[in-house]
């Protein structure tokens, strides 16, 4: 390794075997870094396969076990680390069909012990170890667009334009049992108050929803849906921000190693209805069985301002090229065979 690769330093990057952590990770290890890299579960040879092929990775990646709902449980991860990707937090939605499953997502001590602790709390864990490391420059975390598009209609109004000033509304999100994005906005609010009572350098990441290749033949929550759509599903999101998987982790990396970044960065290239996004799947792959039109979801009309990300010099790919990217890893991984 050369010189310049040798003097980028050690990360640790949380929910490492993720779909969008391993991307970044690859991006890390690729730039030089020294990662540590936290998972659940050590043993789990199948899960972790595909972070052990990136290049550097034999040389410069360690994986350690660490676990979101455990106190002091990242302390050896992060400890020495001149950054911290917080990356890891449950993912998923409402299930529309299996009855037993609904029930359960709806039973409140399930959503506190299953999305809201290890995302709020599990985030503080993470905080805290950070606060023992005196080695600290900067924490980055991962948000969610979802943190700053989900309130009523008339919220709206007074701007089309979100850009970072923009919340989610924890009142609606309660009151339409949206789990997913109030457990990234506490999560969010969590370690804005942490980081400031504590003086920890906090730049937040906000992407949009998350398209491209997923490195992990094991298909993650996000990359199994946007499967299930290529397959024909016709039940979809509504208006929403996409953003190419490579520049979310390129992202990441730039507000770590920007001196002056700070605050939020929303990171998301195209919003597109759910007519648009069937018109241009169905048209561009005519091979895949893709829904020509989508149920209509009723979500007011916005745009996202991405100005502050570029002006850090960020340019973001197309849209056609998140699904090219996306399309061509599925078909290299047997996941769209026999349509
Ligand atoms: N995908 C998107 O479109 C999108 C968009 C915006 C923001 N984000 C954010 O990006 C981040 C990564 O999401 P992703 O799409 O890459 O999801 P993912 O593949 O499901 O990765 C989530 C990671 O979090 C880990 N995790 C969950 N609960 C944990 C716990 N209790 N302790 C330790 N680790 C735990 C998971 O570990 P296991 O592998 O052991 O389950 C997994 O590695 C999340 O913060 C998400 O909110 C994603």
């Amino acid at each position: 390794m050369d010189e310049k690769l040798e003097s980028k330093g050690k990360v640790c990057v949380t929910g490492a075997s993720g779909y969008l952590a391993s991307c970044l990770i690859k991006q890390l290890l690729l730039s030089g870094y020294h990662v540590i890299g936290t998972v659940r579960d050590l043993g789990n040879q199948k899960k972790l396969a595909h972070l052990w092929k990136l290049e550097g990775a034999t040389e410069r990646l360690r994986l350690v076990e660490a676990d979101l709902t455990k106190e002091c449980s990242f302390d050896e991860a992060i400890l020495g680390c001149h950054g911290v990707f917080h990356s890891a937090s449950p993912v998923m939605e409402k299930p529309s069909s299996d009855p037993k499953a609904l029930m359960l997502l709806f039973c409140v001590m399930h959503i506190q012990r299953e999305i809201l602790e290890p995302a709020i709390e599990g985030t503080l864990n993470v905080l805290r170890s950070c606060k023992k490391n005196p080695s600290l420059r900067r924490v980055v975390f991962t948000s969610s667009s979802s943190t700053l598009r989900v309130k009523p209609d008339e919220d709206f109004a007074s701007s089309l334009k979100l850009d970072e000033s923009s919340w989610s509304s924890v009142e609606y999100c309660q009151r339409l049992q949206l789990w997913y994005p109030l457990s990234k906005v506490l999560a969010e609010k969590a370690a804005g108050d942490f980081c400031k009572e504590n003086g920890i350098d906090l730049v937040t990441v906000i992407p949009a929803w998350v398209i491209g290749p997923s490195l992990s033949p094991d298909l993650s929550h996000t990359a199994l849906r946007v499967l299930s759509l290529l397959k024909g599903d016709t039940v979809w999101y509504g208006r929403m921000g996409y953003v190419h998987i490579d520049d979310v982790a390129l992202c990441h990396v730039l507000v770590y190693e920007h001196e002056s970044a700070h605050g939020r960065y929303l990171c998301s290239s195209t919003v597109l209805d759910n007519d648009e996004l069937a018109s241009l799947l169905s048209m561009r792959y005519p091979s895949l069985p893709i829904a020509k039109s989508l149920k209509q979801v009723s979500r007011p009309y916005y745009e996202f301002d991405t100005s502050k990300l570029q002006s850090l010099g960020f340019k973001f790919k197309t849209i056609q090229e998140m699904f090219d990217d996306c399309i061509d890893s599925l078909l290299e991984q047997g996941h769209l065979s026999g349509l």
